[in-house]
């Protein structure tokens, strides 16, 4: 069965398959995600924030950890999209400032401009 994600600040949801990748619910045509190292988690351009529901997903492994260490815009509460999985409800996702949106139309839409 899917899971519910939101993803703020574009104000999206995305079904995703249980046990999917997080990167699959943000493949829409607005999102340029450039998926560098195809998925492998050693390239960080899937870099998300977990804004709620960190314990919906699963761990995080060594590899993913290693890659989010290399990068400054890392926090408690980052993630690598195309390394956590969807197990469960409630999660929402935080795109960074900068990255992926790539319409000035989804920025005007985005709720924090108003
Ligand atoms: S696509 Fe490279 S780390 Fe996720």
């Amino acid at each position: 069965m899917a899971k519910r994600v939101r993803i703020e600040p574009i104000a999206q949801v995305a079904d995703i398959a249980t046990n999917g990748a997080l990167l699959s619910g943000l493949m829409g045509d607005e999102l340029n995600i450039l998926k560098e190292c195809g998925g492998r988690g050693m390239c960080a351009t899937c870099h998300v924030y977990i804004q709620d529901g960190m314990s919906s997903l699963s761990p995080m492994g060594k590899r993913e950890q290693r890659t989010l260490e290399v990068i400054t815009t890392c926090k408690p509460n980052s993630r690598l999209a195309c390394q956590a999985k969807v197990m469960g409800e409630g999660i929402v996702v935080e795109l960074p400032v900068g990255m992926y949106v790539q319409s000035i139309q989804d920025i005007e839409a985005s709720p924090i401009q108003g």
